[in-house]
């Protein structure tokens, strides 16, 4: 029988004391339509703290950039409506024993032109230049970009105002932040751009430090991933040394934990130095910065989630090597998808050894809304 102890230990992160390991990873799930949170997103979250999760991590929420995003069913982060519902949210998070936070997110270039709330805003990136390398757009300016960081940092703000316990910046999947560190779509040569990662992460630390002066002392979490949604193999990183200079940017600029995206959280970072068996992202970003990690990536499945888009469903999987890696502190938190997307009362589940109950993942489950 599986020790799942580890995962109920407590963690603290910079005062906020969280009763678990267990994080919600940031599914978007396109069901706030007119973009402000309504009754059924206050249920879906509250649910899931009701039901042992240690801190929900919203779905992607929008920045005030009107490019921002691709759907009008993402909720927005600004705005007197939807931050009156977001408020709902983290209420209703904490009335039933949670912690949670807002994923600020701004899709970039990865939003199709013409799409999402604002059809008619052009869309941000780093260069005016697509993730397949094509330049559609003018270089934004540098107050451009400043505004583009400072948007991250008014959602912040409003995020403490409302109560929230921590605040996730998307920096990963090739959207705005994660654009700014991938060469591909950042070609600037002012000091957001340059030949190294360092260089091309200034955007994000130019963000998180403006992030920190608008909320004090709440938890900033960033995610970040090597993958692009384009590219599964892309590597931004592709030594220790880099992995480092990259993760330090991040650290110094005031981040408090690195969220690392993986598809498959057992997939070791450069097997070439530790084996198949070696650390994962998190692992190694910990390991050289010693700021607190989170992990994610099929935890509890035995298939990465891409498929789970065009409605593949996954077998599910033990979770006994995951667990042994947190309890040797590779990581400290495990965030989980589709999981939880499916079944609300998965980490009670899981706390209360009810292995038999872990179902599959069914493909359908992206449709249903509970
Ligand atoms: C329906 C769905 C929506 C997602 N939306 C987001 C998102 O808004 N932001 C984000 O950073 N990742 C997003 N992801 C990725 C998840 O956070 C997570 O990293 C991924 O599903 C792997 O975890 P899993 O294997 O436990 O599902 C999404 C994943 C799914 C399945």
């Amino acid at each position: 029988m599986t020790d799942v102890s580890p995962l109920f230990r407590p963690f603290t992160l910079r005062g906020v004391e969280l009763k678990n390991r267990i994080v919600m990873a940031p599914m978007t799930r396109s069901q706030s339509p007119g973009a402000f949170p309504n009754e059924n997103n206050i249920a879906y979250y509250r649910r899931r703290a009701e039901a042992d999760v240690g801190l929900i991590l919203s779905e992607g929420t929008l920045t005030r950039r009107k490019g921002a995003s691709n759907d009008a069913n993402i909720p927005l982060f600004w705005g007197e409506e939807a931050l009156a519902g977001w408020k709902q949210v983290i209420d209703a998070v904490h009335a039933a024993g949670g912690h949670m936070g807002p994923q600020i997110w701004h899709q970039g270039m990865s939003r199709k032109p013409g799409t999402g709330h604002f059809p008619d805003a052009p869309s941000d990136g780093p260069s005016g230049i697509t993730l397949t390398g094509k330049k559609i757009g003018d270089e934004p300016s540098e107050a451009e970009v400043i505004d583009m960081a400072q948007a991250y940092a008014d959602a912040a703000a409003d995020a403490k105002r409302l109560g929230f316990d921590v605040i996730e910046l998307h920096g990963a999947h090739a959207y705005l932040i994660d654009e700014f560190f991938w060469p591909v779509t950042n070609q600037r040569t002012d000091r957001f751009g340059g030949a190294s990662i360092e260089q091309r992460s200034e955007f994000a630390a130019e963000t998180i430090r403006r992030c920190r002066a608008a909320v004090g002392d709440l938890p900033i979490i960033i995610r970040i991933s090597q993958w692009k949604s384009v590219d599964y193999n892309a590597k931004l990183a592709t030594t220790p040394k880099e992995l480092e200079g990259w993760a330090r940017v991040l650290v110094d600029a005031g981040v408090d934990a690195i969220h690392c995206s993986q598809r498959r959280i057992l997939e070791p970072e450069f097997p070439d130095i530790d084996g198949p068996k070696g650390l994962n992202l998190a692992g190694w970003i910990k390991k050289l910065t010693g700021i607190p990690t989170i992990s994610v990536g099929s935890v509890g499945l035995s298939s990465e989630f891409t498929g789970s888009f065009r409605g593949e469903g996954s077998a599910a999987g033990k979770l006994d090597e995951t667990i042994e890696r947190l309890d040797k502190g590779e990581f400290d938190l495990v965030a989980v998808g589709r999981a939880l997307l499916q079944d609300s009362d998965w980490a009670l589940k899981v706390r209360q050894g009810r292995f038999s109950e872990l179902r599959d993942y069914d493909g359908a489950a992206l449709k249903t809304y509970f």
